[in-house]
């Protein structure tokens, strides 16, 4: 069976999750959920990044402990992705102690190939992004201080005794590294942003600090705390088993397939660990997917602007899989996406409760009432009948695929949406109630063809609806074991006369509040 390792970034155990890393959690969860379904034999990681000046700074601030502070937050970030129906495989916390042995043995590892040597740090940092800056990157304000022109967060002078990982080395073996890996970094835009930044040279990077305590100490040198990032990019290894080379997972699922990041973090991905990777001798993972961010009416999203769309408001308004399809539907993945609860209510009752959500209601309903509860026998087919359901089988397999590889989610959908539309025309053009009295035998074939477009959608739509996928596969008596991609098209159509449950309601259409359409309060679902 092939293999698929997807990670997303580990999140920093400094605050309270928000729909940024529920949106990238959904992401990662879509594409290992498809791949699963397609046959993959899937791994897939997220979690906490814990260690580092910036969460010890968060929990000084609240009064408490680091490591009681990180565990708080930790079990945040867990159940964000569960509440979420996130399938991770594992969920790594790099305060863990085998992540810690990790570190020490990645480190060695560089330092052996001659990669590590001791010097001074004289430069600016930001705790914030956990990142240095030469001036070239920062703006000085009218008030003397100095921000990274990019992150725009405070930059601070440090001026330290550190390690350094000899990264002006692999100027040229990264170069040589994205053109033999064209998909490298995806999608293509940045990944030219990547190889001007490199071809401009590199320096080599300030890899231990000694003025806090909160990490992972250097092996040999312990009043040297590793930077954060090699620490924080080792997770990806450790969850596999690193440093254990045959570790089972580590032989099956490395290099990884996709490291799934925001935009904000592409270069530690597609410049650092690479680099960190080829020193210590490990293959460099197969590609690294950033997105862009949410923004909501064009604006970041921030307390102080009260526009913040938190995952909780959104599973009380819309329900989890209404969320998680929202999420994916309304933003170009890859890009930045403008979300706000009218367009994601828009996009929920137009699609999933008017197209898709109607469609199985009335067939099923006209099953339920005129075949007898049982899957209808169809009569010969037309070229009418037979056009959907070859639109509806292994063709929209094909397309939703297609976009799938490219990580286009929001594309994926609108394969099968169109779909829902064409089965929803057909009906209005068929006409079954009124078959019902002049050709009831039409009728049966015409409620058999659209049962099985039903069951086609209700696979297809598994990575994006888990739960609601699993009622409508119920109600048209899909087995359990038969509800994987390969099930997909004619070769596996529904048996005539299988009994059928009794139907339900499966996407409610969202009822606004006018009230209260901030979304603070729940609205009704009808
Ligand atoms: N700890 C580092 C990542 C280390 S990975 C080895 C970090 N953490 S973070 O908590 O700041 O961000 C976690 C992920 O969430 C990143 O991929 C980041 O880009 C993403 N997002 C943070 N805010 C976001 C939005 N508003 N929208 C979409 N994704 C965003 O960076």
């Amino acid at each position: 069976m092939k293999s698929f390792y997807i990670s997303t970034a580990i999140s920093y155990a400094n605050a309270a999750p928000h729909i940024g890393h529920a949106y990238e959690a959904i992401g990662a969860d879509v594409m290992a959920r498809f791949k699963r379904l397609d046959g993959y034999d899937v791994y897939f990681v997220t979690g906490t990044d814990e260690h580092g000046q910036k969460v010890e700074k968060s929990a000084q601030l609240a009064g408490k402990k680091p490591q009681q502070f990180v565990d708080e937050v930790a079990a945040l970030f867990e159940g964000m992705c569960r509440s979420m129906n996130v399938s991770y495989d594992q969920f790594i916390r790099t305060t863990a102690e085998s992540h810690k042995k990790s570190c020490q043995a990645i480190w060695k590892k560089m330092e052996e190939k001659g990669d590590i040597y001791l010097n001074k740090y004289a430069g600016w940092y930001s705790t914030r992004d956990e990142a240095f800056y030469t001036e070239a990157d920062l703006t000085t304000l009218p008030n003397g201080k100095k921000i990274s022109t990019e992150t725009k967060t405070e930059v601070e002078w440090m001026e330290e005794e550190s390690y350094f990982f000899r990264l002006s080395a692999y100027t040229d073996k990264l170069l040589a590294l994205y053109e033999q890996q064209p998909d490298f970094v995806q999608p293509g835009f940045r990944k030219n942003e990547v190889v001007s930044f490199v071809k401009q040279g590199l320096r080599d990077l300030s890899v231990s600090r000694t003025t806090f305590d909160w990490g992972v100490p250097v092996p040999g040198a312990l009043k040297h705390i590793m930077y954060v990032w090699v620490d924080a990019l080792t997770n990806y290894i450790t969850a596999l088993g690193y440093p254990d080379t045959n570790a089972e997972k580590f032989k099956k699922y490395w290099p990884c397939d996709v490291h799934l990041i925001g935009k904000d973090i592409i270069r530690f991905h597609a410049i650092y660990w690479p680099a960190f990777l080829m020193s210590a001798g490990i293959p460099v993972q197969k590609r690294v997917f950033g997105h862009g961010f949410l923004l909501t009416e064009g604006e970041k999203m921030s307390k102080s602007l009260g526009n913040v769309i938190s995952p909780e408001n959104l599973i009380v308004k819309y329900g989890v899989d209404q969320s998680r399809y929202a999420l994916m539907r309304e933003a170009t993945f890859g890009q930045d996406g403008d979300i706000s609860y009218t367009l994601m209510t828009t996009r929920i009752n137009a699609e999933l409760a008017n197209n898709l959500g109607n469609l199985v209601q009335r067939t099923l309903s006209m099953i339920a009432k005129n075949c007898d509860a049982k899957v209808p026998t169809p009569g010969i087919l037309e070229d009418v009948d037979k056009a959907l359901l070859q639109k509806a089988g292994q063709a929209m397999l094909v397309a939703v695929r297609a976009e799938f590889e490219k990580m286009q989610f929001s594309k994926a959908i609108e394969e099968f949406i169109s779909v829902s539309h064409a089965a929803n025309l057909y009906i209005d053009e068929q006409a079954p109630w009124t078959l019902k009295k002049t050709d009831p035998a039409r009728m049966a074939t015409v409620l058999y063809v659209l049962a099985e477009v039903i069951r086609n959608l209700g696979l297809i739509i598994q990575p994006f609806t888990p739960v609601a996928a699993q009622k409508i596969l119920d109600q048209v008596a899909v087995a359990a074991n038969e509800r994987d991609f390969g099930f997909i098209g004619e070769a596996h159509a529904l048996k005539a006369g299988m009994p059928l449950p009794a139907p339900s309601g499966v996407f409610p259409r969202i009822i606004e509040d006018t009230a209260n359409s901030s979304g603070s309060a729940a609205a009704k679902t009808a």
